[in-house]
């Protein structure tokens, strides 16, 4: 089987690593791709990154099944155009998309379907914005509506900070059109935990735990970046909460969206956070996430494409999947400037030491210049390795870390440190 992958960061080169391994996959595609892809896989240039462009890099390398790994392809109706061309695609179709593509669409299914998620008011307008903020307390979450490449959500610590927030989202100042509509969230005290599962419309197997570090400094502090690491680790929950997130949050999602009209086939990812009053959902997507799956891909035995494959024929057989027990760990090496405007061209040595030293490097943001690596993103690495206990899997990957060297180089060095602080008590 033939499989191409959309996308261009390091979740795509972490998957396109793992079917590199697969015995059922005889050829890796991704479009774009980067050279870390590249080193697993054939790349295909994309100068339309759109359904219709990919639809032309999937005929050009005669893909048998196709895969995204970031959301917008899929909330512009790739899964559709590739179902209506005849070529096999495993993600979510518009409809279903719209459990992450709309935050509003997403808090109503929610509510329609008793999962348990914060009280919430939807708003169309700064003034219905403004007169919605009499029912909540503070903190109090504000969230654009559409997409924001995870800009659009602002924790408000009073009125008048809520309001100055909404003022410049219903302006479009802060993420654009995606803040045209706005939803207001009560605030959540706990701690994340990303739970992802692989449906096929009917049923949904589940991945493992993991947890991402989304601000860009130690101690959780700083503005929010796409991810400056994670790790994965089965003890992140118990039985009993593993088991309540299966049948309450994952099984009733893919049984609703069924129910509703608009199955789900593809990766659901749940962002949860663990309460007081159990696990709650702060949001969905639609694919998997990013740098969770580096983390737990580098953990994964099994024919991940069995995986796919079957899932996308609607009978997802998850006895492709197995996962070793060891924890892992995935640290983002991000460029100066980020998560603001990065400072890239930077050249890049090291990776080579970094995987003599057991860690496997994905590539996000690189590029080749004349033959030499460099910067080409803001996040640009994300350095993998696992071990026999957290604390070990985390000294692994550290170690690869202080290999690795580029002009600018920022990264945390507490990731994965929570889930020691929660196993020491
Ligand atoms: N209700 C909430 N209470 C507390 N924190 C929240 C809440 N909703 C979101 N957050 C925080 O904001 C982050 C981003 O929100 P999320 O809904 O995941 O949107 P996105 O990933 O699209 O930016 C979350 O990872 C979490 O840290
Ligand atoms: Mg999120």
């Amino acid at each position: 089987m033939k499989i191409l992958v959309l996308g261009s960061g390091g979740r795509e080169h972490a998957i396109a690593w793992r079917l590199r391994q697969s015995p059922s996959v005889s050829r890796v595609f991704v479009a774009p791709g980067n050279p870390g892809c590249a080193q697993v896989a054939e790349c295909i240039p994309v100068s339309n990154p759109t359904p219709v462009g990919f639809l032309e890099a999937a005929r050009q390398c005669g893909a048998d099944l196709v895969l995204s790994g970031p959301e917008a392809p899929l909330v512009d109706g790739a899964a559709d155009l590739f179902a209506r061309e005849g070529i096999p695609f495993f993600g979510p179709t518009q409809a279903a998309a719209r459990l992450e593509g709309s935050k509003i669409f997403a808090k109503q299914f929610m509510q329609r379907a008793g999962i348990p998620t914060a009280r919430f008011a939807a708003a169309n307008s700064l003034d219905e914005a403004r007169a919605a903020l009499d029912e909540f307390t503070y903190p109090v979450v504000v969230k654009a509506d559409g997409l924001a490449a995870g800009k659009g959500v602002v924790i408000c610590p009073s009125r008048p900070e809520a309001e100055q927030i909404l003022e410049e989202m219903f302006a479009g100042r802060l993420v654009g059109g995606a803040g045209s509509r706005v939803v207001l969230e009560e605030y959540l005290a706990g701690e994340e935990v990303s739970f992802i599962g692989v449906s096929d419309g009917e049923r949904i197997v589940s991945l493992e735990p993991s947890q991402d570090h989304k601000r860009i400094f130690d101690n959780d502090e700083g503005p929010n970046t796409g991810g400056m690491g994670a790790y994965s680790d089965s003890r992140i929950l118990n039985g009993q909460q593993r088991a309540f997130i299966e049948r309450e949050i994952m099984q009733r999602t893919i049984d609703r969206m069924r129910e509703e009209g608009a199955p789900f086939r593809g990766f659901l990812y749940a962002g949860l956070m663990m309460t007081g009053r159990g696990p709650m959902v702060l949001e969905y997507n639609v694919r998997l996430g990013d740098p969770e799956t580096q983390a737990l891909l580098h953990r994964m035995e099994g024919d991940f494409g069995v995986l796919i494959r079957s899932a996308a024929e609607g009978r997802v057989d998850s006895s492709a999947l197995r996962f070793r027990a060891q924890p892992s760990v995935c640290v983002v090496l991000a460029a100066a400037g980020y998560p603001g405007k990065p400072r890239t061209g930077d050249p890049i040595t090291g990776i080579e030491e970094a995987e003599r030293r057991g860690a496997t490097v994905f590539h996000a943001g690189t590029r080749l210049d004349g033959g030499r690596l460099v910067t080409a993103g803001g996040r640009v690495l994300g350095v993998t390795h696992s071990g026999e206990t957290l604390a070990e899997a985390i000294d692994n990957a550290y170690r690869a870390c202080e290999a690795i060297r580029f002009e600018g180089m920022q990264f945390r060095r507490d990731i994965g440190r929570k889930g020691l602080a929660r196993w020491r008590q």
